[in-house]
């Protein structure tokens, strides 16, 4: 039997040794979300990517991005280009409090508000903050990779509660938790839920639910974390009050990102709290604040109505694109898989078939040349083995019917039983 020798990472770490703290660290991101593919065999058709929440490529608005950085540069350079402090530029708080109030008659400050890197850096502050190891952090399954991935880095335990049907979040279920927990001796320290398009599951959380979340919540002192990604991103229906502004500003933060409306390469995110959360996340931050250039360039975009008609352009788009994803499923998969209609966001979520083997159907898949994330990455407890997500956002419309019917082959493939007959 040859005898391993260790590798030499640098240090005194070993090649083992520092995969042994990875894994244990970042086990809640499967590979296949962020293509650890790259170690992996080329795939043998390049695949249609329906795996990541990303912004059609081909609206990104760059001519007005190039003009609007090119202005702040001259104006403003200096300012641009040296550290900002870790709360952000203020002209960016003052326009996102300004926003609250369009949006929700919200009479806030730019001290409610602190700028990080992207939604990511929000909730990797909000867990530094308030996460300590052995810690319980109540999720909805299925829920963003991301969170629980951030979570468990801060040595916390994440619990699932399950999203009862299209209306979101049980209460019921949550309260089942809480209570159970209580009786345990333990208390959560945070929900995290998306309430709007919820990532994975497209759901959006009625006005009644999101009320009773905000009284059991209040009850069992649990801080609402509302990541609000894709709220923006609404093709039906009205509007809904925040957790925060149901909760009077207390005991509700939200999290918001310019990474699906306008791009995820200006890192740019931010919480809006009650002033002594906005406070305790500024003082927990080490990285020198997130970069000033993009914060002022996005002042600039947003202030000038640029954003808000950019979003007016690209919600069709995506509904667009919603719509002709739907209706080759219909065609393609309808045996295979079932759904709902998400009314805004960037994804489906399908049911896979008794029928559908989940794992043949991922390797064939790959083979037929289409990426998707698989269910179990999106649940605490890995569970999820027969739901798929396919995001509709990335794909050209084009390519859309094509990478459908690859799927479709690719489920025909994984069938057994009567139920794919
Ligand atoms: C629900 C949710 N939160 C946060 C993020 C991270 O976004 P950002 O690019 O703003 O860090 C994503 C990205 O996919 C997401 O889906």
């Amino acid at each position: 039997v040859a005898e391993k020798t260790p590798r030499a990472v640098g240090g005194n770490w070993e090649a083992e040794q520092l995969e042994a703290k990875l894994s244990r660290r970042v086990h809640a991101v499967a590979g296949a979300y962020w293509g650890a593919g790259a170690r992996q065999e080329p795939p043998p058709v390049p695949p249609i990517m329906l795996a990541g929440g990303v912004p059609d490529p081909a609206s990104l608005p760059i001519d007005d991005l190039v003009a609007v950085s090119e202005r702040v540069l001259r104006r403003e350079g200096p300012e641009a280009l040296r550290y900002g402090g870790p709360q952000g530029f203020l002209g960016l708080r003052e326009w996102l409090a300004a926003d609250a109030h369009r949006r929700e008659e919200l009479s806030l400050g730019p001290e409610h508000f602190t700028i990080t890197n992207g939604a990511a850096g929000a909730l990797a502050n909000l867990c530094d903050t308030f996460l300590d190891p052995g810690d319980v952090a109540i999720v909805e399954a299925p829920t963003y990779p991301g969170a629980m991935r951030t979570m468990r880095s801060c040595h916390a335990e994440v619990l699932g509660v399950p999203i009862g049907d299209a209306d979101g979040l049980a209460p019921e279920a949550l309260e089942k938790c809480l209570e159970q927990l209580r009786r345990e001796g333990r208390r959560p320290k945070l929900l995290y839920t998306m309430a709007n398009f919820q990532n994975p599951a497209g759901v959006t959380m009625s006005l009644e639910r999101r009320r009773e979340v905000v009284e059991l919540c209040r009850r069992h002192d649990v801080l609402i974390v509302e990541d609000d990604a894709y709220g923006d991103i609404r093709f039906e229906g009205e509007a809904l009050p925040s957790f925060f502004a149901l909760a009077g500003g207390q005991g509700a933060v939200r999290i918001g990102t310019f990474s699906k409306t306008l791009a995820t390469g200006l890192r740019l995110g931010w919480v809006m709290a009650d002033q002594p959360i906005v406070d305790a996340l500024v003082r927990m931050r080490f990285d020198m604040g997130s970069s000033p250039w993009p914060q002022r360039v996005v002042t600039e975009y947003a202030s000038s109505g640029l954003l808000a008609e950019h979003v007016r352009e690209v919600v069709p788009i995506y509904r667009r694109k919603r719509d002709a994803m739907l209706a080759a499923l219909d065609e393609r998969c309808n045996r295979f898989a079932r759904w709902d209609v998400p009314r805004g966001g960037f994804f489906l979520w399908l049911e896979l078939s008794e029928g559908v083997d989940p794992a043949i159907l991922a390797q064939a898949a790959a083979q037929e040349g289409v990426a998707y994330v698989g269910g179990r990455t999106f649940f605490p407890d890995g569970s999820g083995a027969r739901y798929i997500r396919l995001a509709y956002s990335f794909v050209a419309e084009a390519e859309m019917a094509e990478a459908v019917l690859r799927l479709g082959r690719a489920m025909e493939r994984a069938s057994r039983g009567p139920s794919a007959q």
